[in-house]
């Protein structure tokens, strides 16, 4: 039997024309993919994911051009975003064009599209005449994968195979951003800092949360969550003294030593917030596979990727 995980492009580009499941590596999160004008392999992706269907899906492109075929119009905003920072981690909602079925964007008028910046997704979408639809290849509410093995962890060889591109490179889900009108409108902090979109753009706004009517799930207060329990904490050395006699778990920026904890994972020792971003996931991960009784994670300075990252903290606590 094949190995689940590979680097045979081919093969995963002959399981997408086939209508079958393929996780493939992005420089954000791995996704979960699957032809976007197959409504049979497209509902596959909900399957797995265990996603509601009221939650849409991104589109992945390789190319400029084929944003007219699924895009009614363009705002101009989204020109000049795109031009800035595509490939790479900024995902894009437009109207749609009737191409786009509506299980791809849940029964809404707009799409959302990104092209994602990994030299080996970018290979494979370039041999398909399809662009691929891929949710974050995590089951639903859980913490995203930023490695092969993430994926594998998680869902085995229920996916017929997972393409190896290595950790990803930024580690934290793209930047979304809308329009109203000409106006841009921040969906989901990412991996672009919201100054690097203002310097592009102007001002934007951000999307306020309504729990009720997520516009993007990916703002559900709970999500990208771990299995064990987590507290966001802006003292966590006071935090700990409230778990004197259960296993503790830190994730903390650039300190390593904290008292009473069984592990500490520290994200970036020279303090660059994106290395930590990049490092996020992946020490969430082994923290939830430690079996400890808390993780108190240290709340970042609110400043560049810092922002998106105590934005995916929040979440993970709740
Ligand atoms: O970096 C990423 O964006 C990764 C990689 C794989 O590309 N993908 C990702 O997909 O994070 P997902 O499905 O986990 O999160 C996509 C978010 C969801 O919160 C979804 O609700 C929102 O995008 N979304 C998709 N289409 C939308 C639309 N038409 N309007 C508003 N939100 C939309
Ligand atoms: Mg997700």
């Amino acid at each position: 039997m094949r190995n689940t995980i590979t680097t045979d492009i081919a093969y995963c580009q002959e399981l997408l024309q086939n209508n079958e499941l393929v996780a493939i590596p992005t420089e954000t999160v791995y996704g979960l993919a699957a032809n976007i004008f197959n409504d049979t392999a497209v509902r596959k992706i909900f399957e797995m994911k265990g996603r509601p269907m009221f939650n849409p899906l991104i589109v992945h492109i390789h190319h400029l051009d084929q944003l007219s075929s699924l895009a009614k119009s363009v705002p101009e905003a989204a020109t000049k975003l795109a031009a800035r920072f595509w490939p790479g981690p900024l995902t894009l909602i437009l109207e749609k064009n009737a191409l786009v079925s509506d299980l791809v964007t849940a029964g809404k008028s707009t799409v959302a599209i990104r092209m994602p910046n990994h030299p080996l997704t970018l290979q494979l979408l370039q041999g398909l005449d399809f662009p691929v639809a891929a949710p974050s290849a995590n089951p639903f509410t859980r913490v995203s994968s930023t490695s092969a093995q993430h994926v594998a962890d998680y869902f085995g060889n229920r996916i017929p195979a997972i393409l190896d591109g290595g950790p990803c490179m930024v580690g934290l889900e793209s930047t979304i951003v809308g329009f109203d009108g000409e106006a841009a409108v921040v969906y989901r902090k990412g991996g672009i800092a919201l100054k690097a979109i203002e310097a592009c753009v102007g001002q934007v706004s951000l999307l306020t949360k309504n729990e009720d009517a997520p516009q993007a799930p990916g703002m559900l207060a709970k999500h990208y969550s771990p299995g064990t329990k987590l507290i966001l904490s802006d003292d966590v050395l006071k935090t700990i003294e409230g778990f004197t006699s259960q296993k503790v778990g830190v994730l903390a920026f650039y300190e390593s030593n904290f008292a009473n904890a069984s592990i500490v994972e520290t994200l970036s020792e020279k303090q660059d917030l994106d290395e930590a971003a990049q490092k996020l996931f992946a020490a969430l991960h082994r923290l939830d596979q430690a079996g400890l009784d808390v993780i108190i994670a240290q709340r970042f300075p609110n400043e560049g990727l810092g922002i998106s990252i105590n934005d995916r903290l929040e979440r993970a606590g709740n």
